[in-house]
């Protein structure tokens, strides 16, 4: 292992009927309230109503920024951060999926910040303080309710980028499985190859001697694999709900990442590939993954070797050790196949006309991936590959 700073000030409060715990959060924190959301899910399904009744117990004056999009944009932050600076707002509460949370994470930095928000995402600008932020999670994926990681798209200029900083993470997290009955199927279905993603992420590594993280990633890619056949058939199945929203908390809250760095090239090559037709992030990383993990095989066979035995049960017999890791890819493009996801970038009409533009924005940063760098030549063959 290599040395490591844990760090998670977030207060995790999961279960049902947990929603009426914000009384006794947020007065801690003041009495002006940004409540940010969606477009629309949570009037739907009544969450808004109830989270509005709630607040008006506790007698906060409340503010809304409405209409956060999937891959959420920096002009909607700016809108927040606006509101924010006018209204003296001193506590902002996301209600809604990832979008929400990592826009909120930008509004909540941004108001504390006399420059363009920008800044902070493209790392110009490390924010040292920030509004308080909760949240109430509707939708099992990003982990971002316990994590201090956002992703932005400026769509004026097509870039997309993760940041994060030590006071992007939020007070408190709400997650009340009953909240997620309404993802619908797609949705649902992103959200378990979004966290298994995470997963795969942190698993390729180059580090030795991580025997309790490896099997800590297995057993949470293994009970994802186990509930997610049967979750997308019975969608408001509370037990099914409950063990994917705790995994896809558990998959990016920093507990699966300790003693070494993940690889995260394909979650990079991704953002950029949304950046440029805004699919969804997941559809995404279902199409790249078993793309990047062939590229990528021989870097270290051993541990694909371990993952197609471990995970995907692929028996050994008989078998070179490049059979076994390749089997173990093929059985997880056939299980996310089997569960509904996209495999080609041509599912969402996409060709190859602008595969140059996407690698060029993937490499923005220079060379990347702790498990294998990439380069440019790399991401275009990926790409190719994904086609
Ligand atoms: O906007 P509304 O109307 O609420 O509808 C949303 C949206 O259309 C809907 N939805 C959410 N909860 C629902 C629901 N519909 C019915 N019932 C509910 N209970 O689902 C749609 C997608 O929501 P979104 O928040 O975009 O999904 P997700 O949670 O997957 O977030 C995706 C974003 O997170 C970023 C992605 O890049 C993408 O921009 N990521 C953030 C990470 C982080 N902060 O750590 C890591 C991830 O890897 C990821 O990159
Ligand atoms: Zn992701």
């Amino acid at each position: 292992m290599e040395q490591f700073t844990f760090y998670n000030p977030t207060k995790l409060i999961f279960g049902k009927d947990t929603l009426s715990q914000l009384k006794n959060e947020i007065p801690a924190f003041g009495t002006k309230v940004l409540v940010v959301y969606g477009g629309g899910s949570i009037k739907k399904s009544g969450l808004y109503d109830r989270v509005h009744s709630t607040l008006n117990e506790i007698g906060v004056e409340v503010f809304e920024l409405p209409g956060v999009e999937p891959n959420p944009r920096l002009s909607t932050a700016k809108k927040g951060i606006e509101i924010c600076k006018k209204e003296g707002i001193e506590f902002l509460l996301a209600v809604g999926g990832g979008s929400v949370i990592d826009c909120t994470k930008l509004i909540a930095t941004g108001s504390k910040y006399d420059g363009d928000a920008w800044d902070i995402v493209t790392r110009v600008h490390e924010p040292k303080e920030a509004l308080p932020f909760g949240t109430v999670l509707t939708l099992a994926a990003t982990g971002s309710e316990m994590n201090a990681g956002s992703v932005i798209t400026n769509w004026e200029t097509q870039e997309k980028y993760g940041w994060g900083s030590p006071v992007s993470f939020p007070k408190f997290s709400i997650l009340d499985p009953t909240h997620t009955f309404t993802v619908p199927k797609d949705q649902t279905i992103y959200g378990i190859v979004d966290m298994m993603s995470h997963v795969f992420e942190q698993y390729f590594h180059n580090v030795t001697n991580t025997p309790l993280q490896d099997r800590l990633c297995e057993a949470t890619l293994r009970t994802v694999m186990e509930a997610a056949p049967k979750l997308v058939n019975d969608l408001e199945n509370y037990d099914l709900r409950e063990t994917i929203l705790y995994s896809g908390t558990i998959a990016l809250n920093g507990m699966l990442q300790m003693g070494y760095r993940g690889d995260w090239a394909t979650h990079n090559i991704e953002h950029a590939v949304s950046a440029v037709y805004d699919i969804p992030h997941a559809g995404g990383l279902a199409i790249l993954f078993p793309n990047w993990m062939k590229h990528t095989l021989d870097t270290n066979l051993e541990r694909y070797k371990q993952l197609a035995i471990r995970v995907f049960d692929v028996s050994p017999e008989g078998k070179t050790d490049r059979e076994i890791a390749l089997e173990g890819i093929e059985k997880l493009r056939s299980f996310w196949t089997s569960i509904g996801a996209p495999s080609k970038l041509k599912d969402y009409d996409i060709n190859d006309d602008k595969i140059d533009v996407m690698a060029e924005k993937a490499m923005a940063r220079g060379v990347f991936g702790n498990f294998q760098p990439l380069h440019k030549e790399d991401v275009e063959a990926i790409l190719r590959a994904s086609l």
